[in-house]
């Protein structure tokens, strides 16, 4: 399947967190396409965030999908709390599954669509036989564990394998890149092959998130059409 059009999609990491709920409301009515939930358990990355209760008092807060980022160790043991909270998107790193198969069928089984994260070393091979079960693969553009860092252009033949493996397979997977993603960034990885932008300290420094998201979106849009 080729790319799709551009999704901007915010981390909500940088986001006030005495507010977040307007914040939520906010970035819906700039018309993000998703919102991601940065979870990291401490163990996996050196930082520690939202837990599913947080994701689930969000959920009232507005209706755009969720898409909870899980960078955890053991995240079989949660996949259902994150289901539960609202989370139609469920994104779980290829280096902390033992059995990468079984744990993306069980994300599809409990109604949720199924992600995987690849860490900026490893390699697309790692996933490219459970392509039949996934939604979409994140390929981080950053070492995952903070905002703000800087993005790896050295991510953008990965990202170009991705596309070429999805393009492919005929299955209907979005491409997803994360980690420095901004206005003078965003243009190199979709004209390698992503359709889907997460975008956290950059979307935040825009005067507002709809001014933010339409630059991005307009970006991206003219680097896929080259
Ligand atoms: C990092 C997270 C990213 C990060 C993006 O581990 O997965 O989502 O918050 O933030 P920026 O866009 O500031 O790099």
């Amino acid at each position: 399947m080729p790319p799709g059009p551009p999704k901007i999609v915010p981390s909500v990491l940088p986001a006030d967190f005495l507010d977040l709920g307007g914040d939520l409301a906010a970035l819906e009515a700039a018309g993000v396409d998703r919102i991601q939930w940065d979870v990291m358990d401490g163990h996996f990355v050196p930082n520690l965030t939202f837990g599913p209760d947080l994701i689930a008092a969000g959920r009232k807060a507005c209706s755009v999908g969720f898409e909870a980022h899980l960078m955890v160790r053991r995240p079989d043991d949660l996949l259902p709390r994150y289901v539960e909270a609202g989370c139609e998107l469920v994104i779980v790193h290829v280096e902390a599954l033992e059995q990468a198969h079984a744990t993306l069928s069980r994300i599809r089984e409990l109604g949720a669509r199924a992600g995987v994260a690849l860490s900026p070393a490893t390699p697309m091979t790692t996933v490219q036989h459970v392509l039949d079960l996934l939604d979409m693969v994140l390929v981080m553009t950053v070492n995952p564990g903070f905002g703000g860092q800087s993005y790896l252009s050295a991510m953008e033949p990965k990202i170009a394998e991705a596309r070429r493996l999805i393009d492919v397979s005929g299955h209907a997977i979005e491409l997803e890149v994360d980690g420095g993603i901004g206005p003078d960034t965003i243009a190199g990885a979709a004209a390698a092959g992503a359709d889907v932008f997460i975008s956290g300290s950059a979307l935040w420094r825009y005067d507002t998130f709809a001014e933010g998201v339409a630059d991005l979106r307009a970006r991206a849009t003219a680097a896929q059409r080259g």
